[in-house]
């Protein structure tokens, strides 16, 4: 018997265990990585950004011409009545729209395609455990690749096609470190594997332009530094500039605010371990969270 609390999902109109839930073959989602999602989360009963998610699921659906079949009301309830169907607070939450498999299989015109809706639900996900995040954690400078370029694929545009990511984080692995950080065709640093990045110099905190996905908890850092009275800017970055940088960390839904202890296997400028900048970044985050900010009760949207 399937456990609720391992996450609920919603295919095709209707809820079942995360487990059972399955999508077509010959849905070019699956095929072409012809998809858009968003990841949003649930922290002891309330959504973070709820409204921010939907706006930039539905702008990813545009930029990638796909229509899924619910407007912002109708998917906020179908993500809340996941979540309410797994019983869990905390909980990691997405929505994915994909091409959807063609009325005609030996046809390849994708205007033929109707679009889905999907979302699930399941216990929060850190990429980086909460101790390990209060230690700092080791990042790399991916060598092997380039994260694909804004003029292949708009980064702005949630998608699924994660190989570049994907073959950055094989490489921190293999390099013992915990993630990695990609940089773009011209030596500009990006993200990584589910997170943007921040460096943070003479108090200042900085974070790649224009090749990246704008990311929520990004804007939200963004929100926390103007509160804390520390300068923060969007800027082009050189790896130079992180391996220099006093501290750094990520941001993502999935972890928060995550310091960083060490790029390439040496410790930054303010010493070994998580920077002091990052780590009251963090614990602000954190703490802001518990106390309702940016929510939308689960139960409101019942
Ligand atoms: C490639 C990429 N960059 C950045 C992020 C962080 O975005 P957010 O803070 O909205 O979760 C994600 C999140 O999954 C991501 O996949």
């Amino acid at each position: 018997m399937s456990n609720p609390a391992d996450g609920i999902a919603y295919t095709n109109g209707s809820y079942v265990p995360l487990g059972e839930a399955a999508i077509p073959l010959l849905d070019p989602g699956f095929t072409r990585g012809d998809a858009v999602y968003d990841t949003t989360s649930v922290w002891k009963g309330n959504f973070f950004r709820l409204d921010d998610h939907v706006e930039r699921f539905f702008r990813s659906c545009e930029r990638a011409r796909l229509s899924p079949p619910a407007d912002a009301e109708g998917l906020k309830r179908v993500l809340a009545s996941c979540v309410a169907q797994t019983g869990l607070e905390s909980a990691f939450v997405q929505m994915i729209s994909t091409r959807g498999p063609y009325q005609d299989p030996t046809n390849r015109d994708p205007r033929q395609c109707e679009n889905t809706l999907y979302g699930f639900a399941l216990p929060y996900i850190w990429i980086i455990q909460p101790a390990r995040q209060l230690e700092g954690i080791d990042l790399a400078v991916a060598t092997g690749n380039r994260r694909t370029p804004p003029e292949a694929i708009d980064p702005r545009m949630k998608n699924f096609n994660w190989l570049d990511l994907q073959k950055g984080l094989f490489e921190a692995l293999d390099r013992s470190a915990d993630t990695a950080v990609l940089c773009t065709p011209d030596n500009r640093l990006s993200e990584g594997p589910g997170f943007n990045l921040f460096v943070v110099r003479d108090g200042v905190l900085r974070t790649p332009v224009g090749n990246v996905l704008e990311g929520i908890t990004r804007r939200t850092v963004f929100e926390l530094a103007a509160d804390l009275d520390l300068k923060a800017e969007e800027a082009d970055l050189l790896a130079a500039d992180l391996t220099s940088a006093d501290e750094a960390f990520l941001s993502s839904t999935a972890g928060g605010i995550m310091p960083v202890a060490t790029v390439n296997g040496q410790p930054l400028g303010h010493g070994p371990g998580a920077g002091p900048v990052s780590l009251q970044l963090r614990a602000e985050y954190w703490a802001r969270r518990e106390a309702g900010w940016h929510a939308t009760p689960v139960s409101s949207l019942l």
